[in-house]
C-alpha cells in the first residue's frame, strides 16, 4: 500500500456505543443479512446493527416458521455475512433449543463468536433465559434479550400474535425488560407489542430498545431486509414497509429506511399497533 493513501476503513460500532446512543437520543437502525452481498449492502447504507436473524428459516429457506433452523445453519451465515460487514455491529440470533441452560447457551453462543465473528447473540423470552443471558455476559459474551411477540414461542402463543394486550402480560413484557437489563443484557429487542406499552418499556431500562410492530417511541427500530426491499410473501403486516417502491436500487431503499427511522418518519401510526 502506498503510505501517503488515507486509511479509510471506517470506524465500526462497539458495544459500549449502544447505551451512549441511547443516551444522546441517537435512534438506532438495524435490519438482517443472511450473506456476505446483503451484510454489505446494509454496511455501506448506513445501518447500524446486523442482525443474522433466525428469520433466516423463512425468508431465505422457505420454512412457515423459525423453528428448525439450526446452530450450523446459524453459525455458517454468521460467518458469510460477517465478511460483508465492516462498521455495523453484527448480532447472531441463538436458534431454537439451543439455550435450555447456561451452560449449553455459553457453548452455542461461543461459537457464533468465535466461528461466525459476531459481536452480540441474541436470546428469545424471559423467566429462566435470563439466567443464560446473566451466565453469558458474565463470561464476555455480550446479549441482545428479545422480548414481546418472540418467533420461537409461536406455538404457545397460537401464531405470530400481538403481544402484551392485557394489562397482566403488558405488566409481564415490563418486568421482563427490567430483568433482561439486570441480567447483564445490552441491548433489547421489542416485537409486536402496543405502541403505548414500547413507550413504558422504553422508558423503564437504560439499555437501547430496538422496536418492530411496537410503534415509534423505542431507541431504533428493525425490519427484516427482505420486507424493507418489498420481498414480503403472503400476507404484510401492518409493521412493514418496502422502501423500495418508487426507487432505483437497494442501496437508496436502506438509505431511505435508515433516514426515516433516525428522523422518526418511520414507522408511523398506520404501521403500529
Ligand atoms: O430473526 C429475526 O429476523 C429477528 C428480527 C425480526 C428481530 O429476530
Amino acid at each position: 500500500m502506498n503510505s501517503a493513501e488515507p486509511i479509510t476503513k471506517p470506524v465500526s460500532l462497539k458495544v459500549p456505543a449502544l447505551r451512549q446512543m441511547k443516551a444522546d437520543g441517537m435512534r438506532i437502525t438495524a435490519s438482517t443479512a443472511y450473506d456476505s452481498t446483503f451484510g454489505s449492502l446494509l454496511d455501506r447504507s448506513g445501518i447500524d446493527v446486523v442482525l443474522v436473524g433466525d428469520s433466516l428459516g423463512m425468508v431465505v429457506l422457505g420454512e412457515r416458521h423459525t423453528l428448525s433452523v439450526s446452530m450450523d445453519d446459524m453459525v455458517h451465515h454468521t460467518r458469510a455475512v460477517s465478511r460483508g460487514v465492516q462498521r455495523a455491529l453484527l448480532v447472531a440470533d441463538m436458534p431454537f433449543a439451543s439455550y435450555p441452560d447456561p451452560a449449553t447457551a455459553f457453548r452455542n453462543a461461543a461459537r457464533l463468536i468465535s466461528e461466525g465473528r459476531a459481536s452480540m447473540v441474541k436470546l428469545e423470552g424471559d423467566g429462566h433465559v435470563f439466567e443464560s443471558v446473566r451466565y453469558l455476559t458474565d463470561r464476555e459474551i455480550p446479549v441482545c434479550a428479545h422480548i414481546g411477540m418472540t418467533p420461537q414461542s409461536i406455538h404457545r402463543f397460537g401464531g405470530f400474535r400481538l403481544q402484551g394486550k392485557s394489562d397482566e402480560t403488558a405488566a409481564k413484557i415490563r418486568s421482563a425488560a427490567i430483568a433482561a437489563e439486570a441480567a447483564g443484557a445490552e441491548m433489547l429487542v421489542l416485537e409486536c407489542v402496543p405502541a403505548s406499552l414500547a413507550v413504558d418499556v422504553t422508558a423503564s431500562v437504560s439499555i437501547p430498545v430496538i422496536g418492530i410492530g411496537a410503534g415509534i417511541a423505542c431507541d431504533g427500530q428493525i425490519l427484516v431486509s427482505y420486507d424493507l426491499l418489498g420481498f414480503t410473501t403472503g400476507r404484510r403486516p401492518r409493521f412493514v414497509k418496502n422502501f423500495l417502491a418508487g426507487r432505483d436500487s437497494a442501496e437508496a431503499a436502506v438509505r431511505a429506511y435508515v433516514d426515516d427511522v433516525r428522523n422518526g418518519l418511520f414507522p408511523t401510526l398506520d404501521n403500529s399497533y
